[in-house]
């Protein structure tokens, strides 16, 4: 297997002290700061918008993984771009029939662009857009908010994907989202997902440093 990303979520750090808390996490281990934007719209939860990850992203040089949970996000694209976004992902629930023009117009702002998918929403639907992607997360429980049960019925379908992944000759990385635990994690990664995001499980501890080592080992 090749490499595996630990993909700590701050959804669930202490707002109060973010700055602080992503400088730790990139010290602690992680690969990927996975940013949860939402609006209160696409989803029931409201989180932060460009100026937060503009902010934070001069606390880390881990690479920035803008999870986009909000309607009509081609409006805000270029705003996460110029915060300093690595990656933008976009839901294909909100996109719809604008998915490929939007993964497009992230790629022309020179922005590594990824595609997600809810957990009740079949892969096949999107196959043909997975080339296009440098990054393709599947959703392992309904988005909005941390600390949910990992929905088993996904691993399945990761394992489509990677298998997709591999006959298409691409490396787009296979990224999962959601309820992701030290039981849990193997079982992901021998389904293929090469990119594994945990928000509760790494920040709920005390030694970030040791959950973050077990993550990429288990
Ligand atoms: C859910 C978010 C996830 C979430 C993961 O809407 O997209 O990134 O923060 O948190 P855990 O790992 O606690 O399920
Ligand atoms: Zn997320």
């Amino acid at each position: 297997m090749g490499k595996v990303l630990i993909a700590p979520s701050i959804l669930s750090a202490d707002f109060s002290k973010i700055g602080e808390e992503v400088e730790n996490i990139s010290k602690e281990g992680a690969d990927v700061i996975h940013l949860d934007v939402m609006d209160g719209v696409f989803v029931k939860n409201i989180t932060f918008g460009p100026k937060f990850v503009k902010d934070v992203r001069n606390k880390s040089d881990k690479i920035f993984d803008a999870h986009l949970m909000i309607v009509e996000p081609w409006k805000y694209i270029e705003k996460f771009a110029e915060a300093g976004a690595d990656y933008i992902t976009v839901h294909y629930e909100a996109c719809r029939d604008k998915l490929k023009e939007t993964l497009r117009a992230i790629k022309d702002l020179g922005v590594k662009c990824g595609a997600v998918i809810n957990p009740d929403t079949d892969p096949e639907k999107v196959y043909d857009i997975i080339p296009e992607c440098d990054m393709f997360l599947l959703m392992s429980v309904f988005p909005g908010f941390g600390g949910q049960k990992f929905i088993e019925s996904v691993l399945p379908k990761v394992e489509k994907v990677a298998d997709f992944v591999v006959k298409s000759g691409k490396e787009t990385l296979v990224e999962i989202d959601g309820g992701i635990t030290l039981e849990n994690v193997r079982r992901v990664k021998d389904a293929g997902a090469n990119v594994i995001v945990a928000g509760n499980t790494v920040f709920k501890e005390t030694d970030r440093a040791a959950v973050i080592e077990k993550l990429r080992n288990y």
